[in-house]
């Protein structure tokens, strides 16, 4: 197992190229498997949860030529509808295969993911929508068992919550459906939208892009055309090294990025003192005369995303004064909180809320990865801890960041990836 090694205290500069969104990179892949016609998938992130999902998708029969930030994917041969555990429990996000097998095919068995390290995360409202579409769904074995023998059939479903996941199922579903699917309260985050505009470029009838409520008339089980495809870049990679920028307070350039999608962050560390110059696909930060303290409230899109409440967490103890992050997504997402805390940080927990103690230095530790964006905010922590920090159990960094110590070394930071 591979450690990472960081010396902190030092000044970061220079640009750094942001890779394709993980998470708009899974859900188009899931949704090849609506594709009459071999897709290229360009921008793609050399990332592990993007390799998982391919072969989940060649154990489906799916065929592809993949090279490091390209796929080019025929899914025509698929025949086997299940999705199994052995993968599904490496990535929760494999449940996204579910509503395109079941539109498709009208079965599929795919594993339950289970819980993971932020909390339960249950697929509840997947699954509800599908039953209104048609689908009967049984639970046998730790696998939904989905059947729909003559395809699912459009209705109006209503999400209790926003969901992003469940938005995408549900979507890639409706397109293959018999008639008209309402969608109210759909999730907005940009890899939502960018699937939406992919499928209505594939031959879908979708009004209403970019809003919370769609209408989608579907195909009637005829696969779709699809186009080549070029993932949008990862507003949340972007957001984290423009964290490593701030925590520093260093001048740095994050390039392939679109500004648009980070406006609340970009707030957030605007109050925060820093300062920007944007670009149509780049964005500088500047050094903050002094870093204030702030609140933060994690939410849907265009809200703040609670995949940078982590990073924005180490952020906070260097700021001058107490911040308070409220995280309302995820029950259990403050798994960084004890990590950050044997670092020196002091942060305190009530329920769904963290007091983050600012003015702290921190000191260089051996400390653990818990979850994908936990371990981004151990890397922001120890780039300003005094001494050496390592990381261990990075393989959660590997599963969303491409070129993780390349890209921090590019910018200056002492970071070297080792073996146990
Ligand atoms: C996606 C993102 C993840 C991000 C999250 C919130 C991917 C691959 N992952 O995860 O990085 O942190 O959105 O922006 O895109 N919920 C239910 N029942 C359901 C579905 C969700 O109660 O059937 C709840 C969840 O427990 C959570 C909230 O709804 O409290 C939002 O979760 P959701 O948007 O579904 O997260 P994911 O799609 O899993």
């Amino acid at each position: 197992m591979h450690y990472l090694s960081i010396n902190g205290e030092q000044t970061l500069n220079g640009s750094v190229e942001i890779s394709g969104a993980k998470n708009s990179a899974l859900p188009l892949l899931a949704a090849t498997l609506l594709s009459k016609n071999e897709v290229t998938i360009s921008n793609l992130p050399n990332v592990a949860d993007v390799k998982t999902l391919l072969k989940l998708l060649q154990n489906l029969g799916a065929s592809f030529i993949h090279k490091k930030n390209e796929v080019k994917i025929d899914t025509k041969n698929v025949q086997s509808t299940c999705a199994n555990y052995d993968i599904v429990r490496k990535m929760r996000a494999s449940i996204l295969t579910l509503g395109p097998l079941l539109t498709r095919f009208g079965r599929c068995e795919v594993s339950l993911p289970g819980g993971c390290a932020i909390g339960q995360r249950p697929i509840d409202l997947h699954l509800k929508a599908l039953e209104q579409m048609g689908a009967k769904i049984e639970l046998k074995h730790g696998y939904v068992v989905a059947t729909a023998k003559d395809g699912l059939k459009g209705c109006t479903v209503i999400f209790d919550k926003v969901t992003v996941t469940g938005s995408e199922n549900i979507i890639m579903a409706a397109s293959l459906a018999r008639g008209v699917t309402k969608l109210l309260n759909v999730a907005k985050e940009p890899e939502v939208v960018q699937l939406c505009e992919v499928l209505s470029k594939a031959g879908v009838k979708i009004e209403g892009i970019g809003t919370s409520n769609l209408i989608i008339t579907g195909s009637s089980r005829e696969l779709l055309s699809f186009e080549d495809i070029e993932v949008i870049p990862d507003r949340i990679e972007a957001g984290t090294y423009l964290c490593a920028g701030a925590i520093t307070n260093s001048q740095i350039t994050v390039k392939n990025v679109f500004p648009k999608h980070l406006e609340a962050v970009i707030l957030k560390l605007t109050q925060m003192g820093f300062s920007f110059k944007e670009k149509k696909d780049y964005i500088t930060i500047f050094p903050a005369s002094k870093i204030k303290s702030v609140d933060i409230e994690t939410t849907e899109y265009p809200g703040f995303p609670t995949d940078l409440q982590a990073q924005f967490m180490a952020l906070c103890t260097q700021a001058n004064g107490a911040s308070i992050i409220n995280e309302r997504l995820f029950e259990n997402r403050f798994m960084h909180v004890s990590e950050l805390n044997r670092m020196g940080a002091n942060v305190r927990l009530k329920g769904h809320s963290a007091t983050v103690e600012g003015n702290t230095q921190l000191v260089g530790a051996d400390v653990m990865a818990t979850d994908l964006r936990a371990s981004s905010a151990l890397i922001l922590a120890a780039l300003v801890a005094k001494g050496t920090t390592r990381i261990h159990r990075i393989y959660h960094l590997d599963r969303g960041y491409e070129n993780l110590e390349g890209k921090f070394s590019s910018l200056g930071a002492k970071i070297e990836r080792l073996e146990e």
